[in-house]
């Protein structure tokens, strides 16, 4: 009797793992104008911080390390043990992003390693049984909160730790053939792992109040011992997310980009498009995340960090292509921003604190609108002002191809001083006659004190 009643329970709750809907995806839909009222906040923001942190922050050699370096799970537990982040300080975190002109934030609750910064009621592999001993995206939260950013929690999907994690070939363990992936991945169960995975983004989603984005990473199909939407039950994991917290932005590592509702938003990843992003021809929504230095988390020995002139050009390309920056730092094992992102931050700040409004709430100029040379435009439809960033100084003047009858005002926006507009060129000796339509602005010799100098075009 005992063991009947024992076997009805081991079969209902197997049942209740395999229940996941693999069918077609019926995810909720909408309309393409309730989608871009969904995002409408994100779309304004454009820009935000990436936030890589987690127990490959000790190593300081790639949030990868565990699988690069083939490390056991033995091996990796040391950085478990000495995980003691005696100088976190999330306030001060939000507080940066928000002087760099940061308007959301995305912080690695969990990455591939496994390791979760919350206290999850499904695993022991978690910041509060390190030296850490807390919660450590709580406090995030209220902080980046406090600061008026929205926040969002990436979630990876793979899980280097969790014992029913099948081998994939991303895996720190996966031998060199087949027969070696069978026998390590016997006892393996992904409808375990899958269940553990819903479980945690549930937690997720219902212990810290409204969460703005979530951001699952990643599917990797094709080529063999990979993960798709089966694996995760990206369908039925969607669906959660979306009833648990209606409004949320998701990000599109699902494997499920050809199903309506399947995903919000491309992401490209450490990667400039040559124009605005584009599914079946249509224009849709795009970030692109990028690192200051190459690497997410925290790399001591990296030498290639981008200049501040290369990453606020990088925020304006992306702008005027109607595209988001997501912007990554990995905070050191101490819990603190590294010198150099530091820096890093201060000169979007210096930048943004006067020249935001080319960036928040623009997008792409519309094609009437030639950029002139060494130039990227952006356009707020809102208050139908056009924002030409000078990328090399000029030499006294520019030429605005098409421009004349549509400028009503010009000024520098960083100070507010007028641009004077004429319609010809100051030409002596040869006479190279101003085509008609032109619109010439005459600028200072003098490049001014900004690192990337923003013309304001009111229009008519
Ligand atoms: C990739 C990497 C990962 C990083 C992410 C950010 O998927 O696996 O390390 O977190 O991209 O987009």
């Amino acid at each position: 009797m005992r063991h009947l009643f024992a076997g009805v329970l081991v079969a209902l709750s197997l049942a209740a793992l395999g229940a996941q809907d693999r069918g077609p995806a019926q995810l909720p839909d909408e309309t393409a104008a309730q989608k871009e009222a969904r995002l409408a906040w994100w779309t304004d923001a454009r820009f935000g911080m990436f936030i890589h942190w987690g127990l490959y922050a000790l190593p300081a050699r790639h949030e990868w390390v565990k699988k690069y370096e083939r490390i056991s799970d033995a091996d990796y537990q040391k950085y478990f043990e000495q995980f003691n982040p005696d100088l976190y300080d999330p306030k001060a975190w939000a507080r940066r992003a928000r002087q760099a002109g940061m308007k959301y934030a995305v912080i690695t609750s969990k990455h591939h390693e496994g390791f979760c910064l919350f206290d999850s009621k499904f695993t022991d592999y978690k910041a509060t049984n390190t030296p850490a001993k807390r919660d450590l995206l709580k406090a995030w939260v209220e902080a980046f909160r406090a600061e008026g950013l929205k926040v969002g929690f990436y979630y990876s999907l793979l899980d280097w730790h969790h014992p029913s994690y099948t081998i994939d070939r991303n895996h720190p363990q996966s031998p060199a053939n087949d027969a070696e992936f069978d026998a390590l991945n016997k006892g393996r169960d992904m409808a375990v792992y899958r269940q553990y995975l819903k479980d945690q983004v549930r937690e997720l989603l219902t212990s810290y109040g409204t969460i703005d984005i979530i951001w699952l990473d990643f599917s990797f199909t094709g080529g063999g011992r990979g993960k798709n939407r089966d694996d995760w039950d990206s369908a039925g994991l969607l669906r959660m997310v979306r009833q648990l917290q209606p409004g949320i932005i998701v990000n599109d590592r699902l494997d499920l980009l050809d199903v309506p509702g399947g995903w919000d938003f491309r992401s490209p990843e450490q990667f400039k498009p040559r124009e605005w992003v584009t599914m079946n021809g249509q224009r849709v929504p795009w970030e692109t995340c990028q690192t200051f230095s190459g690497s997410w988390g925290y790399f001591r020995d990296e030498t290639s960090w981008k200049s501040p002139a290369q990453l606020i050009e990088l925020l304006i390309d992306t702008v005027s292509k109607g595209g988001n920056l997501l912007m990554n730092v990995g905070p050191t094992a101490r819990g603190t921003f590294d010198e150099r992102a530091k820096d890093r931050l201060s000169a979007f700040g210096r930048w943004m604190q006067l020249n935001g409004p080319s960036i928040y709430g623009a997008t792409q100029a519309p094609d009437t609108f030639k950029a002139p040379p060494n130039s990227l435009l952006t356009y707020n439809p809102k208050t139908n002002r056009l924002y030409a960033h000078l990328l090399a100084w000029p030499m006294g003047e520019i030429v605005l191809e098409g421009y004349a009858d549509k400028v009503k005002y010009a000024q520098l926006l960083h100070d507010a001083s007028e641009v004077r507009m004429s319609a010809r060129k100051s030409t002596t000796w040869i006479s190279e006659d101003s085509r008609a339509g032109d619109l010439v602005l005459r600028l200072p010799i003098l490049k001014p004190d900004v690192e990337v100098p923003v013309v304001e075009l009111i229009l008519k």
